[in-house]
Parts: structure tokens; C-alpha cells; sequence
């Protein structure tokens, strides 16, 4: 955070929450209108001409430069949209959780999930199709073309298309916002994706050093062990004649709860030693829907070997636990795609790191093959202090009623929930602002973002 780029910018946020008002209040008529449409009776219903979405020729914002640098078409607009609502302005979805008084139940057509903490409308593909195309089949069917693979949505990652419980049809897919994407448009705050074609794995880069990573000194000390075996260790193994005896690599579990900072360390590893860290995107493995798993996964395997590379698989016990016991061709299918999985992993000569929050979802036998294994403990009093300041380096953001040290004190926060936290209240202050005013943070604002964090992790304040 000390580089800047993790703080928030001011102008972006500007920017952004202008931009996405504009195209919020234009979601709202084109949804207005398809449920309005939907409703009314056969001889009632009129052809109204769609909402004009709003220009982004001349705005500045990142959202409105990304819907140009895609060339984005309206159709495409409300489903980026929809991806983003339940984090930015969930109660816009509301009229979707409408009871279908017949059947004393929500309208199926809306597809949507209720989420596990989430109070509101969470969008699938069938919502999107509502929306878009009520009912036309034909219209329907192009509209899936979106959530493809070779779409750009797919490609750039910019959205999530998480695939529905086995055997559920494809529009019951969930579409979620994807974290870089979803703080690009929201405070601004850039990373770089990284996603060619058929290729599972994302570069990651941070703009924080080493010196940012708030962790306990035992926590350092195990990742300085993981730096000192980048600087030298298969040198020395093969020195000492070990090198036949052990396997190659050097293969390392991170656990602990949410945003504690697993990925960050795994990053900043990278960071410091001058090598690529790329992510697995275990999401996309098992779809079958994306399918050409192995290949592309043998493409990652194979470029990290001759780069350098350490890889990185994000929530491995989707992977990398317990196998599936069920019996169906798809899960079949994805305890194959594990098997083969594994094998890479151990042949690895490189840095593989493994982060899970629950470390008894791990298959012990594979457990046992790991050289280290680094709990991330949520942060202590002291620790989420230092973490509150770090966010919050350019003080003049703050109104002078804001205490850090008893915000810190009063609430556990992961450092990951923290970031939440101040981007959230950062844009309820940015709201309140007119253009061209400095945007300052109240404590009010920042207890309310506490609050709406707490309700997300499902637990009270
Ligand atoms: N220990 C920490 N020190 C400094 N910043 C942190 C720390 N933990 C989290 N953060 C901040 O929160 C962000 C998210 O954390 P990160 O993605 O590393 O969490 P995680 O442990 O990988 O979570 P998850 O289990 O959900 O994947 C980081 O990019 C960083 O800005
Ligand atoms: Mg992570």
C-alpha cells in the first residue's frame, strides 16, 4: 500500500460511481420494462422502444473506458451489470424477489439464487436471459453466446459464470462479479489481468511490498524459509546428493480464514523474487461446460516449468479435497481431471503454494507431501491497527472524528475484509460529494461499512 496503487483514487471513484449511476438508472428502465411487458395482459402489452443505454463516448471513467475497449453492446451491458449489482446496489434487484402469489413462490422465470448471507437477488444466467429476451427462444439462444468461452467476458475474466450444481440446466448458472473487475469499476483500484485463451491461469501482480504484509513474526519466518529455497535450494539439494532421493519443488500450504492474506503473500513471494506467480483458476477445471481441461492445464505446467513460474491454486480443496464419491460421468470426470492434477503437482519442480481456508478439507494423503504448511490467523488488535492505517495513508480522506485505533480495537477484521470496508465507505462518502469536492470518510461511514461486512461473513455486530 505504500506505492499507492492499493489506495483508493480519488478521481476514479468519482468517475466510477458517476458512470455507474447513469448505467444503474438504465438497467433499472430496461428491467422496469421487461417486467412491465411481462405482466401485462396479451392485448395490453404495447412494443415499447428499448432504453437508450447511456453514452460513454467522452467519460472518463475505467467502467465506461472498459464497455469502449470491448465495444461493448447493450445486451452486454446488462449482464456485466447484473454481475455487479449484488455488491454495488443490491437493492436494485429486488423486484425480482417478487412472490408469484399462485404458487406462493418466487417467479421461476427470474431464475436468481437467494445466497447463504446475501439477503438479496442473486443473478444467474436465466435472469440475464429474462431480461434480455422474456420469453424468445430464438433471441434466448443468442444471448447464451455470452457466456461462452471464446466471449470476452470469458476471456478477459471479467465475470464469473459459475457452473450450476451437477445437472442443473446451464442458464442456473450463477453470474458473479470477478473481484479485479468488480474494484476496478467501483474505487479504481487496478490489477492486471492476465488471460489468454484456453489457459486456466492468471498472472498476479500487486502493487504492495513485502514490508505491507501485516503477519505474525512466525508467519515470515516460514515464508523467508520459501524465499531462502528460491535463492538456493535445488542447488544445495543436488549438492548434498539428495536431489535423486526427495522430489523436486517446493510445495507449500496456506490456510486460514478469508482474506488474511494467503494470495497476497503468495504474490508478493513472486514479487520479491522476481518470478511470475500465476493463479489456477480451479473454477473453470471442473466445467465441463469450458471443457479441454487437461490440455490447457498441461499448457500451464508445462510454460511454468521452462519460466520459472510458481504456481498458485486458489481455494485447492475444491481440487485438492476430499475426492468426490459420487458416481455420476461428471464427477467421474472431474475426479480424473484431480488424479492428473496431483501427478503435476508432486513432478513440479518449482514453487507450488495451496491455499484453502479449511485445512481438514485436505486429503491427508496429499497433505503428508507438502514441505510447509503457514496458518494465516485473522489479525490481532495491533495487527488490524497497522493494517487501518496502511489503508488509510492519506489521512485527508478521513474527517477528524474517525478513530483508527478503536475501529481496529472495537471489530475483527481480516485484512481482506478491512479493504472491503474502506472502499465501501469510501464510496458512500464519494456519494455524498458534489463533483469536484474532496471525498471524506466519516466514522459513521466506516461503522456502517463494518456493519454491512459483518452482515456479508454472516455474523453480527
Ligand atoms: N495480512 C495482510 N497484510 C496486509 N494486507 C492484507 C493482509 N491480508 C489481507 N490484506 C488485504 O486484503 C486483500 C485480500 O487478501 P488476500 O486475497 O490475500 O486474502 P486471502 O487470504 O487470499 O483470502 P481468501 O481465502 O478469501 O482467498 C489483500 O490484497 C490486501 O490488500
Ligand atoms: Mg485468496
Amino acid at each position: 500500500m505504500s506505492t499507492g496503487a492499493e489506495q483508493i483514487d480519488q478521481a476514479a471513484l468519482h468517475a466510477n460511481a458517476a458512470s455507474l449511476e447513469r448505467e444503474i438508472a438504465w438497467f433499472t428502465r430496461v428491467l422496469n420494462q421487461r417486467v412491465d411487458n411481462y405482466f401485462a395482459s396479451e392485448d395490453a402489452a404495447v412494443e415499447q422502444p428499448a432504453p437508450t443505454p447511456p453514452d460513454v463516448r467522452d467519460d472518463p471513467s475505467l467502467y465506461a473506458q472498459t464497455v469502449r475497449e470491448c465495444g461493448m453492446k447493450p445486451e452486454e451491458r446488462v449482464v456485466l451489470l447484473l454481475s455487479l449489482l449484488p455488491s454495488v446496489r443490491p437493492q436494485t434487484l429486488d423486484l425480482l424477489l417478487t412472490r408469484n402469489k399462485l404458487i406462493d413462490a418466487i417467479f421461476t422465470e427470474f431464475g436468481g439464487l437467494r445466497g447463504q448471507t446475501h439477503n438479496g437477488f442473486l443473478p444467474t444466467c436465466e435472469t440475464a436471459l429474462f431480461i434480455l429476451a422474456g420469453d424468445d427462444q430464438r433471441r434466448r439462444f443468442e444471448l447464451m453466446r455470452m457466456f461462452e468461452p471464446d466471449h470476452f467476458f470469458a476471456q478477459k475474466n471479467m465475470l464469473r459464470v459459475l457452473p450450476p450444481e451437477h445437472g442443473e440446466p446451464m442458464p442456473r448458472a450463477a453470474l458473479a462479479a470477478e473481484p479485479t473487475y468488480l474494484q476496478r469499476f467501483t474505487s479504481g483500484l487496478q490489477q492486471k489481468p492476465d488471460f489468454g485463451a484456453g489457459f486456466p491461469a492468471k498472472l498476479m501482480v500487486t502493487a504492495m511490498e513485502w514490508d505491507d504484509l501485516v503477519v505474525a513474526q512466525e508467519v515470515k519466518d516460514e515464508l523467508d524459509q520459501i524465499r531462502s529455497w528460491m535463492r538456493g535450494g535445488p542447488g544445495m539439494l543436488r549438492r548434498l546428493g539428495l536431489d535423486r532421493m526427495v522430489k523436486p519443488g517446493y510445495r507449500t500450504l496456506f490456510y486460514g480464514p478469508p482474506g488474511t492474506g494467503k494470495t497476497l503473500a503468495a504474490t508478493l513471494l513472486g514479487k520479491d523474487a522476481g518470478v511470475d506467480v500465476y493463479r489456477i483458476d480451479l473454477s473453470m477445471l471442473v466445467s465441463k461446460y469450458i471443457g479441454e481441461t487437461e490440455k490447457n492445464l498441461a499448457n500451464v505446467f508445462d510454460q511454468a516449468q521452462n519460466k520459472n513460474w510458481i504456481l498458485f491454486f486458489d481455494e485447492a480443496d475444491a481440487l485438492f479435497g476430499k475426492r468426490t464419491e459420487g458416481s455420476t460421468s461428471n464427477d467421474r470426470h472431474a475426479n480424473q481431471e484431480i488424479a492428473y492434477l496431483l501427478q503435476r503437482v508432486e513432478d513440479f519442480p518449482g514453487v507450488v503454494i495451496l491455499a484453502t481456508n479449511l485445512r481438514s478439507n485436505m486429503d491427508e494423503a496429499f497433505a503428508r507431501r507438502f514441505q510447509s504448511a503457514i496458518h494465516f490467523p485473522l489479525p490481532d488488535g495491533p495487527q488490524r491497527e497497522l493494517l487501518w492505517q496502511k489503508l488509510f495513508a492519506d489521512r485527508t480522506m478521513l474527517a477528524p472524528d474517525v478513530r483508527l485505533a478503536a475501529l481496529a480495537d472495537a471489530h475483527v477484521l481480516a485484512g481482506g475484509a478491512l479493504l472491503n470496508v474502506a472502499v465501501s465507505a469510501a464510496i458512500r462518502a464519494g456519494r455524498r460529494a458534489k463533483p469536484g469536492q474532496d471525498i471524506l470518510i466519516t466514522n459513521d461511514d466506516l461503522l456502517r461499512a463494518i456493519k454491512k461486512e459483518f452482515i456479508k461473513e454472516g455474523r453480527t455486530l
